[in-house]
């Protein structure tokens, strides 16, 4: 035919339209990603485009100046009033008059992608939950007795293609005056549904609303409740915060919360309670800090353990806390905000990704989300490090997921000196082989003790203790100095030559800091130290060989270190420790909070959700504390850094 031949990239998709076609409408039929909120009436500015002129051999086309409209009136007033980068042109008024070639920037996309800064890490594609529409809607008329929300719902399926579109009371209690007050134009955010739930009108603003929704996603550990608020539009984080679980005062870690729950009544719901309302003190603080009001809060992820999960959810952890460790459910939840006692839009949608085991939570499933072992061309095994280690180890093949009881030893508990990362804990350390004299870096510092400027970089923080990634550093530089055997014991002072190593009762320490000249702590590295950590690295160490046992391999291609603390710990160290196994050390990399990523992920991407829950019901459990290796490589595995496998790659 003689009709334009109009390219889109970089999707490349081309089909012909006759002249005086709108690019949105091209954009439409041929289902390129241009994204509109206004529906093509040149208000919105979301459908920006950039045309190509010139000869593109690669597409076949040769674009000749005037193959695209001149500016229109609707396109030339909103370039005079708000201004277009140049180049750029409106495409619901640019019409096609010759054969074309079209840019589609990422902007314009609503699937764009949120990049992700680490290399191997998969981008985030955005296709939030909830989308604004502009509409018209039609005026009352005496001859037809439709309610204002029935014309409201049928602008948006005709305007919209939006069908089975529900709405509730709170919007009700404002449609009337909005409509009125907008000329019956208006915007309306409007929840897209799932497979429980149809299409749901959440906000509507008079006239067109330049504004975001939002959403959270939120990582409810046990210790800390962390909270990014997105853009559900540009995919964007406009604020980040965090407290301290309030559940804290019930107890430290986990078990002692569930056992708080089985000593008193009534226990479990004072700490649904007390999560609850420290969730909504942190929903207010992050919405302050952003400017925003909380009810543009319409969607929130949550990702947590699975005490913390049933704690959250209201329901008694108790059986949890005992074989064979039984959830209420492991499914993923799709609820609303009310349903939680959550103060932020009053029918925002809350979800929860799936637990895959009694032992290996939802924070687990995000992990597997935002690091997607199962499309790993290479056998990855990722590990999250906490007072419980959830490992996974697979490819595309399969993926086996565990957890193993590390206990709080990495996070600086049951160290004598250890203490949370915080200004003031030794955090890095090296220890010279030859004097056997060590230099320590502190948090809140970035000077080595023994460069010029120490005593000032730390004159505020003092050194207070040691953290987790400290003691780790600490007793693997031990054993590379010679200080410490490979069985866990500190040479005494005339075995080693060095002062350092200090009689303590019955065994030896290591003198890392003498504060005890200013009146500050004297930090000592002791055999019940090194225990400790041998136990909890022996457990992680178990874990993943046993998960290589099941997968039948004895080496792995690449490991991932996630959560705060294997961000902070140096491959190298843990390696020295046997914390991990043997692997190329530029293939250990660190994913930071990535069951934050994953809530990030699952907020952003709805589709995500039903990937997860599918990926998770795919990831074969295996259960640790049933499997006899386990013990058995627990043992080899309390020696440093192992006293039955060969860390090869290690001793190059
Ligand atoms: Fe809104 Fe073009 S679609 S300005």
């Amino acid at each position: 035919t003689d009709e334009p031949l109009v390219v889109f990239t970089p999707s490349g998709k081309r089909g012909r339209f006759p002249v005086g076609t709108p690019i949105l409408t091209a954009a439409r039929q041929l289902g390129v990603d241009l994204d509109s909120v206004c529906g093509g009436r040149g208000i919105c500015s979301k459908c920006q485009i950039t045309p190509s002129f010139g000869e593109f051999p690669k597409h076949g086309v040769t674009v000749q100046e005037g193959a695209l409209s001149e500016w229109n009136k609707v396109e030339q007033r909103y370039k005079d009033k708000r201004g277009l980068i140049d180049g750029r042109r409106l495409g619901c008024q640019a019409t096609v008059q010759g054969d074309i070639v079209i840019d589609v920037p990422p902007e314009s996309q609503v699937h764009r992608q949120v990049v992700r800064k680490r290399a191997e890490a998969r981008d985030i594609t955005m296709n939030p939950s909830t989308r604004l529409f502009y509409v018209e809607v039609e005026e009352p008329d005496m001859h037809k007795p439709t309610g204002d929300i029935e014309r409201l719902i049928e602008a948006l399926e005709t305007q919209w293609d939006l069908k089975g579109v529900k709405t509730d009371l709170h919007i009700l209690h404002v449609l009337q005056p909005a409509l009125r007050k907008g000329g019956w134009k208006a915007t309306v955010a409007v929840h897209l549904g799932d497979a429980n739930h149809p299409p749901k009108i959440m906000h509507i603003w008079p006239g067109y609303y330049e504004g975001s929704v939002y959403g959270l996603a939120v990582d409810l550990g046990s210790t800390t409740i962390a909270a990014h608020l997105c853009d559900l539009h540009t995919g964007e984080v406009v604020a980040s915060s965090g407290i301290m679980n309030p559940q804290i005062r019930f107890g430290e870690d986990l078990m002692s919360r569930v056992s708080y729950s089985m000593m008193n009544k009534g226990g479990d719901q004072e700490m649904t309670r007390a999560v609850r309302e420290g969730m909504n003190a942190l929903f207010t603080q992050i919405a302050a800090e952003a400017g925003i009001d909380k009810a543009l809060i319409v969607d929130a992820v949550f990702v947590c353990n699975p005490v913390m999960h049933h704690l959250f959810l209201g329901i008694d952890p108790f059986e949890l806390g005992q074989a064979p460790f039984a959830l209420a459910t492991s499914n993923a939840l799709a609820l609303r905000a009310s349903e939680l006692d959550l103060n932020i839009h009053p029918a925002a949608r809350v979800y929860l990704l799936p637990c895959i085991a009694g032992h290996v939570g939802a924070d687990a499933a995000a992990v597997a989300l935002s690091e997607a072992p199962d499309k790993s061309e290479d056998l990855v095994l990722v590990v999250d490090v906490g007072t419980n280690a959830e490992i996974l180890l697979g490819n595309k093949e399969k993926v086996l997921a565990c957890s193993s009881p590390t206990g709080p030893a990495f996070e600086g508990a049951q160290i004598s000196s250890g203490q949370r990362a915080a200004p003031g804990a030794i955090e890095r350390v090296e220890i010279n082989p030859e004097t056997k004299e060590p230099r320590f870096r502190v948090i809140g510092s970035d000077v080595w003790s023994d460069e010029e400027g120490f005593a000032e970089s730390i004159a505020t923080t003092g050194i207070t203790g040691i953290c987790g990634s400290g003691i780790i550093e600490a007793i693997a530089e031990m054993r590379l100095a010679g200080v410490l055997d490979a069985s866990g014991l500190i040479g005494s002072a005339e075995q080693t030559g060095s002062a350092r190593c200090i009689q303590d009762g019955r065994t030896n320490a290591y003198m890392l800091w003498d504060g005890s000249a200013e009146g500050g702590p004297t930090i000592t590295v002791t055999n019940p130290d090194i225990r400790a950590i041998q136990m909890a690295k022996a457990a992680l160490y178990s874990g993943a060989r046993l998960l290589m046992d099941k997968f039948g391999v004895d080496k792995v291609d690449r490991v991932v270190l996630a959560g705060a603390f294997g961000a902070h710990i140096s491959a190298k160290h843990a390696m020295v420790l046997g914390m991990i196994p043997d692997c190329v050390l530029d293939k250990v990399t660190s994913a930071g909070n990535a069951a934050g990523t994953g809530a990030r992920i699952a907020l952003l991407n709805t589709e995500a959700r039903g990937e997860i829950e599918e990926t998770v019901r795919r990831i074969e459990k295996i259960e640790t504390a049933v499997e006899p290796r386990f013990q058995e490589h627990f043992v080899n595995a309390s020696a440093i850094p192992n006293s039955a496998e060969p860390f090869p790659i290690l001793e190059t």
